[in-house]
């Protein structure tokens, strides 16, 4: 596995082929969050219009963090899963009074807020502030076990951990762009039921397209 050719294909295809999505457009730490919020159990068709009402509605952290309670639910409605934005009101409130309404970005200071688990932290972590951790979904974890031709049950945390792991010894210095161009190549190329490896740019580094072994993975064993 030759890391710095994998990062250069990917990142090269990134670049040409990234959908444009609203959240891309911005550099604002509070609103690559509220994105990743709505986008870790929600698909990225249906949080468009919301992330756009959102960001028209609260364009500031603090408008967020001072909304009325059932207001921000009433304007949640339809994306489900209601802690997501409870849990983000109480951390974007505790970031509103602690640290002067800046996102942390020191990784330690941002874990210890509401909601924030391995995933928002590292994918707001590395697409706001560069830095180098992983962000991984599902998407993410199909891509890894297929390039690897990993056997394990990915359902497993410990397994997740691994992988976390292991992507985070390739992150270059462009972290957040190589985490959504991960994400990016699952969502849209290494797919589920038809991946497209005769376009994927990093077909030459996958071993399961190598063992024509693509479809046995990821492995997700039942309880
Ligand atoms: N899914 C989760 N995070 C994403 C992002 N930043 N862009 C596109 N899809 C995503
Ligand atoms: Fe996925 Fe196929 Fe690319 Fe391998 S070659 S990463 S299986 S799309």
């Amino acid at each position: 596995f030759k890391k710095n050719d994998f990062n250069n294909n990917l990142l090269e295809w990134y670049q040409s082929n990234k959908r444009s999505l609203p959240w891309r457009e911005t550099t604002d730490p509070y609103k690559i969050w509220l994105s990743e919020v709505m986008l870790q159990q929600t698909q990225v068709i249906t949080v468009i219009p919301y992330y756009k009402k959102f960001i028209t509605k609260y364009p500031l952290l603090t408008d967020l963090a001072d909304a009325d309670e059932e207001a921000l639910l009433k304007d949640w409605e339809g994306l489900g899963y209601y802690n997501r934005i409870r849990n983000f009101q109480a951390a974007v409130k505790e970031v509103s009074s602690k640290y002067d309404a800046k996102v942390p970005d020191q990784p330690d200071k941002f874990f210890e807020l509401k909601g924030v688990g391995p995933y928002i932290g590292g994918a707001v972590q590395s697409i706001a502030f560069n830095h180098a951790l992983a962000a991984v979904d599902g998407n993410v974890l199909r891509v890894m076990s297929r390039l690897n031709q990993d056997a394990r049950d990915v359902t497993k945390a410990s397994v997740q951990k691994s992988i976390k792991e292991e992507i985070e010894t390739l992150i270059p210095l462009e972290a957040g762009d190589f985490n959504q161009a991960l994400m990016e190549l699952g969502a849209t190329t290494c797919t589920p039921r038809a991946p497209k490896c005769v376009i994927c740019p990093v077909q030459e580094h996958c071993e399961a397209y190598s063992s024509h072994s693509v479809f046995d993975f990821p492995v997700k064993k039942k309880a």
